[in-house]
């Protein structure tokens, strides 16, 4: 619900359990007045006034002491807020200082697609905010949706030139928030290859805490999420804050904490070397940012996250739609494979209910390893008699359905691509280029560029009866430089490449609407809110071991659903980790998400097969769950000696509990009564599997034994209402 309090000058929003409030002080600044529990009514009067800043005094502007703290919704270089700015503005004569005051508003029901980028697909209400500034002629359009079902934000800004001069942007964040001093820490999830999403949480101290990437993905080392704890706040309790951008290129999220008076958060597109020169008339429109509350806890927050993903960003017709089952052969055979290793991989699958064959890297050019032939997207005949329509027939034979993988972004310099096209890599003349796992990057900021690919991958699909492609994307981007681009533009590089990269992903799954799309990036370095609006599933991580995977997954639900997830099952010693871990555990942790095998299943027992297709029984009893149900988090793999989750169903008569026992605990360490969360407390439960019926109180309170598990033995239970 969107308020305008017209004398009062206050914007008053309502989401699901949140209220967030602004108003117009009296020199026409739009200041922040509030964010967090929800308030029934909009007192307006009050609402202005809440906070201890002064207005700057009228007439004069005489900039008093406390001005520069005063709470605002979007932060201006040099204009007596000494914070770091939310938007920087260059003019023609080189002038930076800018003071934007609010000249009005508009309010629609609904919301508007943002043209080439991803975004919210549906919100209640849309108010839009226009501020103009005194010093030139940029009008910044301040953007807010909400939905009353949701506890999600989204917020965007746009910058339009209203006069014939250039402007040219030094910085255009996405959204700012002045939330009130107190003690607060931040959470995030950082890490590297392999080891992705790691949760960190640390108090803010004073001064600036920022999270970013500056290299042209969201990255392995940092997501673009930042939680915001306030005081103490737990998985079940205390009032918590969530940014998360839509957005997959570079990006800056930054804390700025004054422990006294405020917490200005704010991010969007990196600033680092940005620039972007807007004519007269021209408009630059920012990724939005997803903020959230929660005064309910980290768990609560999450929950919002994953709804909201799902019903409002990721594709409708995806969101919840039964993800395939599927068997990749890359870490059975990496680079080494033929057309009869291959159609063994499809037998040995066969009548184990697995719906997908993935073929991976490998099968095209002259690709034996990683030096050569990415672009050259046609069947390497001499590796595969037959090509890879043999491949796709067998695979229709035996019952499954075939994927491929691809790398669209990328080029090898040892390829025909190269050959014909070395202008396509992004280089600049004169510079001996980086090469990250031996390849370059194409240069996806030129139209041609996106239109090539986008006509070679069309009619690779087209041709071979794909049904699942696997797009990855290994490597960062460096000499960020385009001659296209001229001199006045290299500095808009970073973001035109996202541009191609967001467009060569809308043209083809819009024009092969049934192919499911699954993200990658060297694993999980491009896992992001802007991925998961054109592809609902994501590889969360290279690292397959079940133990490692525990905590990967934990700090990905902080703000993803688990059904974006793909989690499979590999083999045993770990390849990343060697570490041995029994198939039931392996197959207990995949099955939090979406499901599959990543192994050589020729090399599978009797009785292996047997369990697995037991463990495919399994997880298609619980699919629904995954698509559709609530994550609690129950126990930490960061802290604790067992990792424990549980999905319950939305009408909360069933759920599903997975633990797993980790090493290093005493017999007598290990809790024993674990207790469960997200279950109706009136209502009376069965655990099938220990034939105990409690009521969800009793779950809840006293918890549930846990038998004795030993090293990464684990659990897997299924709970259902008795009605
Ligand atoms: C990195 C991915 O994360 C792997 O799953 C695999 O597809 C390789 N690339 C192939 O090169």
């Amino acid at each position: 619900m969107i308020v305008f309090d017209e004398k009062q000058k206050v914007f008053f929003l309502n989401g699901k359990n949140y209220t967030y409030a602004m108003a117009v002080n009296e020199c026409g600044f739009l200041q922040h007045s509030y964010y967090g529990a929800k308030i029934e009514r909009c007192d307006g009067e009050y609402l202005r006034f809440i906070g201890s800043f002064k207005e700057p005094r009228v007439g004069n502007l005489n900039m008093d002491e406390d001005f520069h703290r005063m709470p605002s919704e979007c932060g201006f270089y040099a204009h007596g807020d000494f914070r770091e700015p939310t938007v920087i503005i260059e003019n023609e004569d080189g002038a930076l200082t800018s003071r934007f005051r609010y000249v009005g508003y508009e309010y629609k029901k609904g919301c508007d697609k943002i043209e080439g980028m991803p975004c919210v697909r549906k919100a209640d209400e849309t108010l839009t905010i226009i501020l103009k500034d005194d010093f030139s002629n940029a009008e910044i359009s301040l953007i807010y949706s909400v939905s009353d079902d949701s506890d999600v934000l989204v917020r965007s800004l746009n910058v339009r030139n209203l006069g014939n001069e250039k402007i040219r942007l030094k910085k255009a964040f996405s959204f700012c928030v002045d939330l009130d001093g107190g003690e607060y820490s931040a959470l995030r999830l950082s890490g590297r290859w392999a080891q992705e999403r790691m949760e960190e949480v640390a108090p803010l101290a004073h001064g600036i805490t920022k999270i970013q990437s500056l290299r042209g993905i969201s990255s392995h080392h940092t997501n673009p999420f930042l939680g915001i704890l306030k005081g103490d706040c737990g998985e079940s309790f205390g009032e918590c804050f969530g940014v998360q951008l839509c957005y997959s290129g570079s990006f800056a999220v930054t804390a700025e904490y004054e422990k006294v008076s405020s917490l200005r958060i704010q991010g969007g597109i990196n600033d680092t070397a940005f620039s972007w020169t807007l004519n007269g008339g021209e408009k630059f429109v920012t990724p939005q940012a997803f903020l959230a509350y929660s005064n309910e806890g980290l768990g609560s927050l999450s929950r919002s996250y994953a709804d909201f993903l799902r019903e409002k960003v990721i594709r409708p017709d995806l969101a919840y739609k039964k993800r395939p089952i599927v068997i990749n052969n890359w870490e059975a055979t990496y680079f080494d494979f033929t057309s009869e290793k291959l159609f063994s991989i499809i037998d040995g699958a066969k009548g184990l209910g697995i719906d997908t064959f993935v073929l991976d890297d490998g099968w095209f050019g002259k690709r034996n390893s990683d030096e050569t032939s990415l672009g050259d997207w046609f069947v390497n005949e001499e590796k595969l008699k037959g090509g890879i329509k043999e491949i796709s027939r067998y695979c229709q034979k035996n019952g499954l359905k075939f994927g491929i993988w691809i790398e669209p972004e990328m080029i090898s310099e040892d390829s025909e691509l190269y050959r014909t096209h070395p202008d396509y890599a992004i280089q600049k003349e004169g510079v001996e280029p980086c090469r990250i796992r031996n390849q370059l990057v194409l240069d996806l900021t030129r139209k041609e560029v996106v239109d090539y690919i986008y006509s070679v991958i069309a009619k690779l699909i087209i041709e071979n009866e794909i049904s699942y492609v696997k797009w990855d994307m290994n490597r960062c981007l460096t000499e960020l430089y385009s001659k296209d681009l001229g001199s006045e533009k290299q500095g808009e590089f970073s973001h035109r490449y996202m541009l191609g990269v967001y467009s060569l992903m809308e043209r083809l799954t819009e024009t092969f609407k049934e192919v499911f799309f699954e993200a990658c990036s060297a694993g999980g370095a491009r896992y992001d809110a802007g991925i998961l609006y054109y592809f609902s599933q994501i590889w969360t991580s290279d690292d397959t071991d079940a133990y490692e995977r525990t905590k990967i997954q934990w700090g990905t639900s902080y703000c993803y659903p688990v059904s974006s997830m793909s989690c499979h099952v590999s083999a045993s010693p770990n390849h990343q980790t060697g570490r041995a871990i029994s198939l039931k555990t392996r197959g207990a942790i995949a099955s939090l998400g979406a499901f599959g095998y990543e192994l050589d299943v020729t090399k599978l027992t009797k009785e292996e097969r047997e369990s697995v297709k037991e463990q495919i029984k399994e997880y298609e009893r619980i699919a629904d769950l995954v698509l559709s149900g609530d994550l609690y988090r129950l126990s930490s793999p960061f802290n604790k000696d067992h990792f424990a989750q549980m999905i319950v169903s939305k009408d909360k008569s069933t759920a599903y509990l997975v633990v797993e026992r980790f090493l290093g605990a005493k017999e007598f360490d290990f809790v024993r009564n674990l207790k469960l969360d997200g279950l109706a407390e009136e209502k009376i439960y069965k655990i099938e599997e220990l034939n105990v019926t409690a009521s969800g109180s009793a779950l809840k309170n006293v918890g549930v034994v846990l038998p004795k598990l030993l090293d990464f033995e684990s659990v897997a239970w299924h709970i259902a209402e008795v009605k």
